[in-house]
């Protein structure tokens, strides 16, 4: 039975009271926004993992000329990046998942003429310091400590420097460090959106409802647990028996064990529930829609989606009215038979809501869920550890390596909250 420590870090107040002081010094010195602290007015390239064609690991290259990504228009921010982390979605993206959608999302004049959109850059998540600002941007100034969920249609946090919109950044919680507030902005953008706009919670609503979450142990299901639990759901968790002992720590009201094979009837004795959150897919659709209270306004709100899988394999045009056409029937037929939503859930960008998380975040009631960390050197290590499955909340790549700022937070004491994997494997964290 071996057993994890989990870096689930509540950090001391007079860390969060350096950071201030810090936050507060970079504001005094910065009366207009458009201040640079980037590193060399005439520094163009800078360090990243790239790829030049979709494909399996071997494609991710680390260059020392990938494009700086510069503010070009007003309201942009450009960051240092200190910590970034994985998601499926970069597993997925690396070999090509939703290329031609993303394509148009990043330049539509790009795919009338082919222009190619490598080289590419991965990576979802980060946590790190602003250091140049446009002219109108008002939230942000040069040392401010950020965090931010990147777009998939926007170069990626694998790299030195990312540049976003000042609406795309949200200032990172004072008690975590960069390592462990990169694990969280995409998953909780992602919850977010399932959970809020597509399953019609919000703190005022979600109390005393019930929720099933389906595939609770890995990004989106840790940080939903916790989530949901800080509003006062009642949640209930699938997952493999050995994370039992992870979501209950999360808070976890009820935890059903998938893997003896018979979970949908294991379900169907339990009572009915408000909101089901699909992170699994597979045959989860063909019996979920019967665990839900019907006719009482119950929403079953599934990640895993044949949207892109469509576009890709049928082209834009016939892709998307093919994946529309799917969940409009698939939805109709479910609302008549069931009495019950159907509806598809994806991440949307929100900084404002970023800072709602950092509200819970700092007051003790999200912890970040850290199974595994890379340094920048192995990022194609934490792939392979991605690629193993079997996740237990988020790996992180630590790009600032000795990250001085981690090192100073972590001397000034720290609370850590031992988490019970129980006798699950974990990849070994790069030291
Ligand atoms: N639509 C969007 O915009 C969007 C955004 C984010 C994520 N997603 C998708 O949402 C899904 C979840 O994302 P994530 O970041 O949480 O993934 P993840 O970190 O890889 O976690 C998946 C978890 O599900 C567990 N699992 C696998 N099969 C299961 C089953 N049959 N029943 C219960 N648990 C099971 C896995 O552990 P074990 O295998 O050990 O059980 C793992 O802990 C992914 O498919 C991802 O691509 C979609």
């Amino acid at each position: 039975m071996a057993s994890t420590r989990l870096l689930c870090l509540l950090r001391s107040k007079a860390a969060a009271g350096a950071a201030t002081s810090t936050q507060t010094l970079a504001r005094s010195v910065s009366c207009r926004r458009h201040v640079s602290t980037s590193p060399s007015t005439q520094q163009s390239c800078m360090s990243a993992w790239v790829i030049d064609q979709y494909g399996s690991n071997g494609v991710l290259k680390y260059s020392e000329e990938a494009a700086l990504p510069v503010v070009k228009s007003p309201c942009e921010v450009m960051i240092q990046v200190h910590a970034a982390s994985l998601n499926p979605l970069d597993l997925a993206m690396r070999g090509g998942y939703g290329a031609k959608l993303l394509k148009l999302k990043r330049d539509t004049a790009s795919v009338m003429n082919q222009d190619s959109e490598f080289p590419l850059i991965l990576g979802r998540d980060l946590s790190g310091v602003v250091v140049d600002c446009g002219s109108e941007v008002s939230e942000f100034v040069p040392g401010d400590e950020v965090w931010a969920a990147v777009p998939p249609w926007k170069q990626g946090s694998l790299a030195e420097y990312v540049t976003l919109t000042e609406y795309e950044v949200s200032h990172k919680p004072q008690s975590l460090s960069h390592t462990e507030a990169a694990s969280i902005p995409y998953v909780a953008s992602t919850a977010l959106s399932a959970l809020v706009f597509a399953g019609g919670l919000c703190r005022d609503s979600a109390l005393n409802k019930r929720v099933l979450i389906i595939g609770g142990s890995g990004g989106v299901g840790t940080f939903s647990i916790q989530l949901l639990k800080s509003w006062g759901a009642h949640v209930t968790v699938t997952c493999s028996h050995n994370a039992e002992g992870l979501v209950r720590g999360l808070g976890a009201d009820e935890v059903v064990d998938y893997t003896p094979g018979d979970i949908a009837q294991r379900l169907e004795m339990m009572e009915k529930f408000d909101v089901i959150l699909d992170n699994v897919g597979e045959d989860t659709e063909q019996w979920a829609m019967d665990l839900l209270k019907p006719w009482s306004g119950s929403k079953y709100v599934t990640l895993v989606t044949p949207l892109l899988h469509s576009t890709d394999s049928l082209g834009l045009l016939n892709g998307t009215i093919n994946a529309g056409c799917f969940l409009c029937t698939k939805a109709a037929q479910v609302m008549v038979s069931k009495g019950v939503f159907y509806r598809w859930a994806f991440y949307t960008p929100d900084g404002p809501a970023l800072d709602e998380i950092r509200r819970l975040v700092d007051a003790g009631k999200i912890l970040p869920v850290v199974e595994a960390q890379f340094p920048f050197t192995q990022v194609p290590q934490a792939f392979q550890k991605m690629e193993q499955g079997h996740a237990r909340g988020k790996t992180v790549v630590q790009v600032v390596e000795n990250d001085q700022s981690e090192v100073a937070q972590q001397n000034m004491g720290t609370d850590t909250v031992d988490l019970d994997l129980g006798d699950q494997q974990t990849a070994k964290p790069a030291s």
